[in-house]
């Protein structure tokens, strides 16, 4: 798509393209195209662009006349001058165009209060893993109020999304991160050290790691990859661009590296732990059965904000009662 396409007046007497015609031809254009959410996504790319909210701008503002200000915000987009930003914007409006992921083209992705970096090589963390995170920070609170510092382990961590999320929302919380991929780790570095420095960042296997904590975990908490060989994504931001080893669970079912996840959190949790656990709707009775198999129990399946069964939650037996 050339510039053009988003610039051209519709009559003679509109004047010179504004930034909000522009995002109106631009949402038309990712409409066409089958993007999902084009309004939504045109107006980000426009707002990654300049640096600044729209609804800032007055009325008429061009992107010659709308450049990004000197907010602070953390979003502000790249630095181009006048012209060469709305050539940007149409730049992003095409790869848009051609379902590039959204996080992607911004570099961000928004978890909880959390705006995490995001590229090419980890998994864009969803809003349903929200709920999931609630879940083990719900457990590790119940642990710091009873006066101890909860110890967490976030396994197949990505971005490090679960982990920063426990670690900003739970005081005193001592958070660890494992993550197999060298691209999804180097991001993670990043995000750790813009929110939380003190998540310990582990690159290694989810099914060996953290020996030295068995018994004395409080918290496992898992978004694992789980998707079966046979279910390939329909969409194309995440057939093409997100990272396979992000997506295929291994195994027939999917459930490969989510079974060496749970047989994992049966050893690292101490007697009363609690492991939370995402997986698809169609998994939760084989994930219970898995859990339940690894002498885990008051195993629950959760579910998601549109109430599908999505992860479950089940504590490490106690023999001494408490
Ligand atoms: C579905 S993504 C979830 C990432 C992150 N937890 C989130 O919710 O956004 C699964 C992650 O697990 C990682 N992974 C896959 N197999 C792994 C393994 N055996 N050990 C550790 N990480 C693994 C992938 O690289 C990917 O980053």
């Amino acid at each position: 798509m050339a510039a053009d396409d988003l610039a051209a007046p519709r009559s003679a007497e509109d004047g010179p393209p504004t930034v909000r015609r522009a995002v109106a031809a631009a949402a038309e254009l990712l409409a066409a195209a089958g993007v999902p959410s084009p309004q939504v996504d045109a107006r980000a790319l426009a707002e990654h662009v300049l640096g600044r909210p729209l609804y800032l701008l007055p009325p008429g503002a061009t992107f010659t006349d709308a450049g990004p200000a000197d907010t602070g915000r953390a979003d502000a987009g790249p630095a181009v001058e006048g012209g060469e930003r709305f050539a940007a914007f149409a730049a992003l409006v095409e790869r848009r165009r051609r379902r590039e992921p959204l996080q992607h083209l911004t570099g961000q992705m928004a978890f909880r209060h959390l705006l995490l970096a995001a590229g090419p090589g980890a998994f864009v963390v969803r809003p349903e893993t929200e709920v999931v995170a609630q879940a083990a920070i719900d457990a590790a609170r119940a642990v710091a109020a009873a006066g101890r510092p909860p110890v967490v382990v976030d396994l197949c961590t990505g971005s490090a999304a679960i982990a920063l999320a426990v670690a900003t929302e739970v005081p005193g919380a001592v958070v660890h991160a494992v993550e197999i991929s060298p691209a999804a780790i180097a991001l993670a570095g990043r995000n750790v050290a813009a929110h939380a420095p003190q998540v310990h960042l582990h690159h290694g296997d989810a099914a060996t790691a953290l020996p030295s904590l068995d018994g004395a975990v409080d918290v496992v908490v898992a978004n694992p990859p789980y998707v079966p060989p046979d279910a390939v994504p329909r969409e194309v931001e995440v057939r093409e661009h997100e990272p396979e080893l992000a997506l295929y669970g291994g195994g027939d079912d999917g459930l490969d590296v989510p079974r060496a996840v749970v047989a994992r959190a049966a050893r690292l949790l101490r007697p009363g732990g609690v492991l939370v656990m995402e997986h698809a709707e169609v998994q939760a009775g084989a994930v219970r059965e898995v859990v339940g198999a690894h002498g885990l129990t008051q195993v629950r399946t959760g579910r998601d904000l549109a109430g599908r069964e999505r992860y479950v939650v089940a504590v490490q037996p106690d023999p001494s009662g408490q």
